[in-house]
């Protein structure tokens, strides 16, 4: 925890340098909408979806975007590259500044760099994440890598979008080569989506995952294309599994629903976000919804019902992030004014109404929801194997933790029966 603790400072400290440096997140544009009108961009467009790149765009005031036609992407799908490595590739792509024709044809120097979304990943390498624009002469703009690693093989073609100087969307003449971008990367499995949750304090969510089949298929089913994960830890979330237990089974899905949305959002992009975030449970709007709050350093969820903060990060790498919730951020969709079929309020000592714990809004104060956060200060009488959920240190801890994530999902197996 003291490590963890640690290296999320060291984290927040950089974000509120870039939170400085960088723009709005409220959606800038529909680069989905912006491209619909152009068949033969079709593909490129799918897959900047299929990737949620699609989203790294719109949340982007100044953007520029480099596609390339059906054609174009033909070859570059021909190897059957994963959806990650795809990912890579076409994040190259995406300009982190604003170039249309005109300024591409008039490069002071004749010459400029940018950095791109493959440079924000973390995975490229030196200079591999930007893209050197050079006019060649006779009208002639290239692209490459700025790593040196290949000479000018990619043309600027035509101008397909101009929105100075917020989006651009230029063709070239094909896929920018680099090595770097075209790594071959796995695609995430649910398997290690669960070990990094168990090992990472979330070990009591993912056995309660696990026996939740409806939630467990629901998680599987988006991780492709991203996921972000907002997990009470395992102290906290022991607590809540009396009043888990006492759920609907429905009420069960929608809550682990809850607590994952469907795209992949670093901490830089969560630094960054105002509005409702849809969750995998939202099937209407503004229907099991929280919104983002940055107080300082602090992220902070909140619902109609708590405000949580993000006390850690378990993961923070494209697609799939998990962090850690300091209590059990509840959806007032399942509290006491929605219409949950209400279980009697319980006599346990988490399910207090602690004054000291702002509780914004409570429908009918006598009467306990039937959902209720725990209060952080509540000392977590951990016995039992709980406790040894801290990352191993070494692979020799993992067959141990394997064997420990197991007598979990079991344990959650049997008190969900
Ligand atoms: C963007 O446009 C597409 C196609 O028109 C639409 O389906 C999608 O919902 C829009 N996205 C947003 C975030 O508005
Ligand atoms: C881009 O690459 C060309 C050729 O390698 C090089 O001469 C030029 O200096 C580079 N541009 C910048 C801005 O570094
Ligand atoms: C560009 O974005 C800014 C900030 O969001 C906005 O104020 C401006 O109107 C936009 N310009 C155009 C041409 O859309
Ligand atoms: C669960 O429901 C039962 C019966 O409805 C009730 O007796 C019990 O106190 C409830 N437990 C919690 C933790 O809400």
């Amino acid at each position: 925890m003291g490590m963890q603790g640690s290296r999320c400072i060291v984290v927040l400290l950089l974000l509120s340098v870039l939170v400085l440096i960088s723009t709005s997140a409220a959606l800038a544009h529909n680069i989905t909408e912006l491209l619909s009108s152009r068949p033969d961009f079709a593909t490129f467009n799918r897959y900047l979806s299929r990737t949620r790149l699609s989203y790294e765009v719109n949340s982007r005031n100044t953007i520029t975007v480099l596609a390339i036609d059906n054609s174009a992407m033909t070859t570059l799908l021909a190897p059957r590259p994963t959806l990650a490595t795809l990912r890579n590739r076409l994040s190259l792509h995406i300009l982190l500044d604003y170039f249309d024709a005109g300024k591409l044809h008039q490069l002071s120097s004749g010459t400029a760099v940018a950095a791109t979304i493959f440079q924000t990943t973390g995975k490229a390498p030196g200079m591999s994440g930007f893209v050197n624009m050079t006019d060649l002469g006779g009208g002639k703009v290239g692209f490459k890598p700025q790593d040196g690693s290949v000479d000018f093989a990619v043309f600027f073609v035509k101008s397909l979008v101009e929105n100075p100087y917020n989006i651009s969307v230029v063709q070239i003449s094909g896929v920018i080569p680099s090595a770097e971008a075209a790594a071959p990367v796995p695609d995430p499995s649910m398997v290690n989506f669960m070990d990094t949750m168990t090992r990472k304090g979330c070990a009591i969510f993912a056995a309660t995952l696990v026996a939740t089949p409806k939630a467990f298929a629901a998680y599987k089913d988006n991780l492709q294309g991203g996921l972000t994960l907002f997990c009470p830890g395992d102290e906290v979330f022991l607590h809540f599994l009396a009043k888990f237990k006492n759920l609907t089974v429905d009420n069960r899905i929608s809550y682990l629903e809850f607590c994952v949305t469907p795209i992949y959002r670093s901490l830089a992009t969560l630094q960054s976000t105002s509005g409702p975030i849809n969750t995998l449970a939202t099937s209407g709007p503004g229907s099991f919804v929280f919104t983002v709050q940055n107080v300082g350093p602090d992220i902070a969820l909140k619902t109609k019902v708590n405000t949580v903060k993000i006390i850690g990060t378990g993961l923070d790498q494209q697609p799939i992030a998990i962090y850690l919730l300091e209590e059990v951020l509840l959806p007032h969709e399942l509290s006491a004014s929605a219409p949950v079929p209400a279980p009697s309020p319980a006599p346990a000592p988490a399910s207090t109404h602690s004054p000291p714990v702002p509780t914004p809004e409570s429908p009918s104060p006598p009467a306990p929801p039937p959902l209720e956060s725990v209060p952080p200060t509540a000392p977590p009488p951990l016995d039992g194997p709980v406790d040894q959920t801290p990352p191993p240190k070494s692979h020799g801890a993992r067959a141990h933790h394997q064997c420990l994530v197991m007598s979990l999902i079991s344990l959650a197996l049997i008190m969900m029966s």
